[in-house]
């Protein structure tokens, strides 16, 4: 049967990557028998622009129509002084919230080739590969009561809250044991239990879920300390899970580890499968429309796609495969570039990854 992929370009340079990783789905479909049919949506800035919101109705048919989205990404500086509410942030956090993609799957792994382009020393970094799974549901994100109030005193006061039910910590835990039993069978759970309370109840119910997994070997990190091991010797970590925000910053300092926050994908889960996928850096306004922004985080979204809600692993190796091809044929985009290189752009990026699909 043939699948539907939503696909959300988004604002920035998110048309531009989607662009190449659309060509990706579209060699597939046409060399490897892939059968899916693409269709567009708006989502973030564009559709306030257009349809007065960041997630309007329209796109919520089609999201919850589709067997899977792939989403560039949203937001610029034209939009932050909208309402809170207009916001294109908004907009993705309300997709996730609406199809409940509880689960973030946000993999840092370092390609040997690129070695050379973490900011950390090659041998700390080299054979790298973690994986962060994230709570994207709840936490500080979505937490109530939230706003800024006056006080008697006339003094403004800013709040959020962070919460967590048992039933959400102990579904997210159990996608990350799950994972780490697929991996190298080691997960670190990383909270602020010293200081929180809801950190408190988070060790708890992962330490009752644990029994289910005896044979994954847990540990637990406060936030702090993790994001220094992240930086003094990350090949300690296999499965990292973790609430909204830490995964949040965690997530962006493991991505630096590998050289580019241009070469990772995500996937956003819910609990049957079906996803939403994107490359995890942002809308990059500074660069956007000049074809220089790196495709292969969205590619390799793509590669996520392919393997967690259209079942075809084979096709989702291919494409890593081909993104893997590129960086030996030398190829690299500004982000990725070690001195002396000369950059390629979005476009021949994405022609040089198909061409490689194509061998
Ligand atoms: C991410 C982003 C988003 C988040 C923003 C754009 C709302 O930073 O996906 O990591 O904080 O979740
Ligand atoms: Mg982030």
């Amino acid at each position: 049967m043939t699948q539907k992929i939503l696909v959300l370009p988004g604002d920035g340079i998110g048309p531009e990557i989607v662009t190449e990783a659309a060509k990706v789905l579209d060699c597939l479909r046409q060399e490897h028998g892939l059968d899916v049919t693409l269709e567009y949506g708006l989502l973030g800035g564009c559709a306030v622009d257009e349809l007065g919101a960041p997630y309007p109705e329209a796109t919520r048919h089609q999201a919850r129509a589709a067997d899977a989205i792939l989403l560039g990404a949203v937001g610029g500086p034209q939009w932050e002084k909208l309402d809170r509410p207009l916001r294109p942030e908004r907009g993705l956090l309300a997709i996730r919230a609406d199809l409940e993609l509880f689960a973030n799957l946000r993999p840092a792994l370092l390609y040997p080739q690129l070695a050379a382009a973490s900011a950390l020393k090659p041998e700390i970094v080299a054979g790298l590969d973690l994986l962060i799974v994230r709570e994207l549901n709840g936490g500080i994100y979505f937490g109530e009561p939230r706003g800024i109030r006056v006080l008697e005193n006339g003094e403004r006061e800013g709040f959020n809250t962070m919460v967590y039910r048992e039933s959400e910590i102990e579904r997210i835990v159990r996608v990350a044991f799950e994972a780490a039993r697929k991996r190298h069978r080691k997960l670190c759970s990383v909270d602020k239990a010293n200081v929180l309370e809801v950190s408190e109840l988070w060790r708890e119910v992962i330490g009752r879920v644990a029994k289910d997994f005896p044979d994954v070997a847990l540990s637990h990190m406060y936030v702090d300390n993790a994001a220094m091991q992240l930086v003094r010797a990350p090949k300690q970590f296999d499965v990292i899970v973790t609430s909204n925000l830490f995964g949040d910053i965690l997530s962006d300092c493991a991505a630096m580890l590998t050289g580019s926050i241009g070469m990772l994908p995500s996937a956003s889960l819910d609990r049957h499968g079906k996803g939403m996928y994107e490359p995890i850096h942002g809308s990059a306004p500074d660069i956007a429309g000049k074809g220089m922004a790196n495709p292969l985080a969205t590619i390799l979204s793509v590669a996520m796609l392919l393997r967690y809600s259209l079942n075809q692993p084979q096709l989702a190796g291919r494409v890593e495969e081909a993104v893997g091809r590129v960086l030996d044929q030398g190829l690299r985009t500004l982000d990725i570039m070690a001195s002396g290189m000369t950059p390629v752009g979005t476009q021949a990026m994405g022609d040089a990854v198909v061409a490689a699909l194509m061998e």
